[in-house]
């Protein structure tokens, strides 16, 4: 089993990275009492380089190398895939991600095209000091979810300006709860059995690309992956029950012209 946990702070003992710590260190226990051999690496995204995105579509209309900023989001984006899981974790910066979350997110915006992540577990985590996580965790689950991330989880922890030590074992049954609910969902591989939701959006996106110029890189993609063929119901073979498979396509199909 292998895990990407990705922080969107630059504070290295900081509250989001000392929780992102204890489920790292809570989900080897788990990993070791399965037999199950597991590598969790923990990225701060603060140490990459990562440039914001400048809206020129070249991602969009050329494909994703033709991108012009040179930096380490490639590589990023190549342990995204290598990994079973995502565990993204941010700061709340008032009321939303941090910076680094959204310049990680917008430049790879071109995934919500081309839903490459699907079949990946993800477990969504955001750390405030106060107020609301509701908003942040929104926003993460809008990208995860359009690039195809099987959501398994959120937790939105109040914890102040920073966490002491002596603080810490007030979250440990929040993190004994995501450790639990990450390690289940990529053991049992839960991304096979879609949600409702993930359902109707394969179905509207389906439809979009159905209609689109089949000259586009997008349509390529979908063509080439067999997503366009009309018994294909999700991005892979899946075990969802039958009829919330033809429910959720029949509503995709009804709610088509009123979201493209
Ligand atoms: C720029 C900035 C904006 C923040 N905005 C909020 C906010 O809107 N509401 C809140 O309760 N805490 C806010 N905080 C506090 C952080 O969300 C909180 O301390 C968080 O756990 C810090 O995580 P970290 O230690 O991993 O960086 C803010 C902190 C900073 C630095």
């Amino acid at each position: 089993m292998n895990i990407l946990a990705l922080i969107g702070s630059y504070r290295k003992q900081g509250n989001t990275a000392r929780i992102v710590e204890l489920i790292a260190a809570r989900m080897q226990v788990l990993a070791a009492q399965h037999d199950t051999p597991l590598e969790f690496e923990t990225l701060f995204l603060g140490d990459l380089e990562l440039r914001p995105c400048r809206g020129c579509r070249a991602c969009f209309d050329h494909g994703e190398a033709a991108c012009p900023l040179h930096d380490d989001v490639p590589r990023l984006r190549a342990k995204m895939g290598a990994a079973d899981a995502l565990l993204l974790a941010s700061p709340v910066y008032v009321d939303d991600v941090s910076g680094l979350i959204k310049i990680w997110m917008d430049r790879l915006a071109y995934l919500c095209h081309r839903p490459a992540l699907a079949g990946k577990a993800a477990y969504l985590l955001a750390t405030v000091a106060g107020s609301a996580t509701s908003h942040t965790l929104r926003t993460m689950s809008a990208g995860v979810l359009t690039w195809g991330y099987h959501l398994v989880g959120q937790t939105g922890l109040k914890m102040g300006a920073l966490a002491t030590a002596e603080d810490l074992p007030r979250y440990q049954p929040a993190v004994e709860r995501v450790a639990q609910r990450l390690f289940r969902a990529v053991a049992q591989q839960q991304a096979l059995r879609p949600s409702f939701y993930s359902l109707l959006a394969f179905r509207i996106q389906q439809l979009a690309w159905q209609h689109e110029s089949p000259g586009s890189v997008d349509y390529a993609y979908w063509q080439a992956q067999g997503w366009l063929a009309p018994r294909c119901t999700f991005y892979l073979p899946h075990r969802a029950n039958p009829v919330k498979v033809a429910l959720a396509r029949a509503l995709g199909a009804a709610l088509y012209p009123f979201v493209v």
